[in-house]
């Protein structure tokens, strides 16, 4: 069935493509045979384009699968980077009322997409352009899914962990995103799907009064969504027994020993300041005082 496959591309990741257990009624890739698979696409008949990733479109029950992993509503600005004949921004649109834009580098994909999205009657809610997904601008968006390799995904990592908000919903088909572990996993007949929320940055050192009068401090690491770190109270070394970050809201845990009441502020990420987002336990923001 691969025989006649022409790769421009690492075999290694293309294996990963092939290797994907689809089951072609349960799928329904019948029409959508792997032997359409090429990297060097001349579908528009012209000039030669070099895809980063081969045309597989994702079945329409992981579509959904997509959608619901990454909770997507009304409120949603959804980005398909690689969006092929625009399925996912289409599901999105026409079931969920979500905007969308889709971004592929072939010109054809981009037609079938528009004709898709005009013969389903969301062309109001979406946008389809022709571009490299390396360069697009995708920061507006609040949800982005992907069906891509795995070392494309690693091109892509730096850019959506600086460029989208904190918070954005990441959606992968197959393939993760190297040491940044995903938030969620679902596992569907073989096929796994990846979500990520987009951290927001809080290293350094931070601090605040609480509205006891005390002066809390923490020095805070992070690596993607993982933080740890040191704390004070009222300059005494204090524990920090608990540091989770999930977009851009945190919560602390922190007593002044291991026999006092530990205290829980849940903090939101906001303008360079840790804004209290719960309860009245914080009396000001918290503010940076150094950089990690
Ligand atoms: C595996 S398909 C996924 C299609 C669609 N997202 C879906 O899930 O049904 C990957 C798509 O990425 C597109 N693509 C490959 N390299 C690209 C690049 N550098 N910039 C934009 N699109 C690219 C291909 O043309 C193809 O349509």
């Amino acid at each position: 069935m691969y025989s006649d496959l022409t790769f421009g591309h690492d075999d290694e990741l293309i294996d990963e493509l092939r290797d994907l257990d689809y089951d072609q009624d349960d799928y329904g890739l019948a029409e959508h045979d792997f032997r359409d698979l090429n990297f060097d696409d001349d579908s528009d008949g012209g000039a030669d384009i070099i895809l980063d990733v081969p045309y597989v479109p994702t079945d329409e029950k992981i579509v959904q699968a997509m959608l619901d992993l990454a909770e997507v509503s009304s409120k949603d600005v959804l980005y398909d980077l690689g969006c092929g004949d625009g399925r996912i921004v289409v599901a999105a649109a026409a079931e969920r009322n979500a905007r969308g834009v889709g971004i592929d580098i072939d010109p054809m994909r981009i037609t079938e997409a528009i004709e898709y999205a005009a013969h389903t009657r969301v062309e109001y809610l979406t946008h389809f352009f022709e571009g490299d997904l390396l360069e697009a601008d995708f920061s507006q968006a609040t949800v982005v899914t992907l069906y891509l390799l795995d070392l494309v995904n690693l091109q892509l990592r730096p850019r959506l962990l600086d460029e989208l908000r904190p918070g954005t919903r990441i959606v992968s088909h197959s393939f993760n995103m190297g040491d940044w572990k995903a938030d969620q996993r679902q596992d569907f007949s073989g096929i796994s799907l990846y979500k990520w929320i987009v951290p927001a940055k809080v290293a350094g050192t931070w601090q605040w009064q609480a509205s006891s009068g005390e002066t809390y401090r923490v020095e805070l690491k992070q690596k993607y969504q993982k933080v740890t770190g040191r704390a004070w109270i009222d300059q005494q070394p204090a524990l920090l027994t608990s540091a989770l970050l999930q977009g851009d809201l945190l919560e602390l845990i922190l007593s002044q020993d291991t026999n006092s009441r530990p205290a829980r502020f849940l903090m939101r990420c906001q303008a360079k300041q840790l804004l209290a987002a719960e309860g009245d336990l914080q009396a000001t923001p918290a503010l940076k005082i150094t950089r990690a």
